[in-house]
């Protein structure tokens, strides 16, 4: 798969070993940034890298900041993402199987190097399970569009 990664200054390092890791799991990646370490705005990165995922440029995305909570939130205003905030594997399978995310997202100040690596390999190791939970996709993707007389 291609996967798209992005994240801001407080995940630089993280994102290297990652992105080593995602390889070693046979993947190819996407560095959407930063490499650097200087104070940056998480929305700009975390928007390239959701953008990719949603016109299909690249298959899903990992995105990292302090918390993931930010660069998630941004990437979530991109219509046709579905981004999860992971901190364990456990929600990284269920947010694939259940919620198809299409993106994922850790801190690099709340998780260690190792849980991401469990995180990433648990995410990319799922598949959606569709069914009951492809109705609730379905709602949510519904949600905010032109159809949505309820607004
Ligand atoms: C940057 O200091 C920090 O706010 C950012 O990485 C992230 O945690 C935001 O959600």
């Amino acid at each position: 798969m291609k996967i798209a990664i992005a994240n801001d200054h407080a995940a630089v390092e993280l994102k290297h070993e990652i992105m080593a890791f995602v390889k070693e799991l046979g993947h190819e990646t996407v560095n959407f940034g930063t490499d650097s370490h200087e104070s940056c705005n998480y929305p700009e990165y975390g928007e390239k890298a959701a953008r990719a995922v949603a016109a299909k440029e690249a298959d899903c995305g990992i995105l990292i900041c302090g918390t993931g909570v930010g660069i998630s939130i941004a990437a979530n205003k991109v219509r046709g993402i579905r981004a999860a905030v992971c901190s364990e594997p456990v929600t990284a399978r269920l947010v694939k199987e259940h919620n198809n995310a299409n993106m994922i997202a850790f801190g690099a100040r709340i998780v260690g190097a190792e849980m991401a690596k469990a995180i990433v390999e648990a995410y990319l190791g799922a598949h959606f399970l569709g069914g009951r939970h492809q109705i609730r996709v379905d709602m949510i993707d519904k949600i905010g569009q032109p159809t949505d007389f309820r607004e």
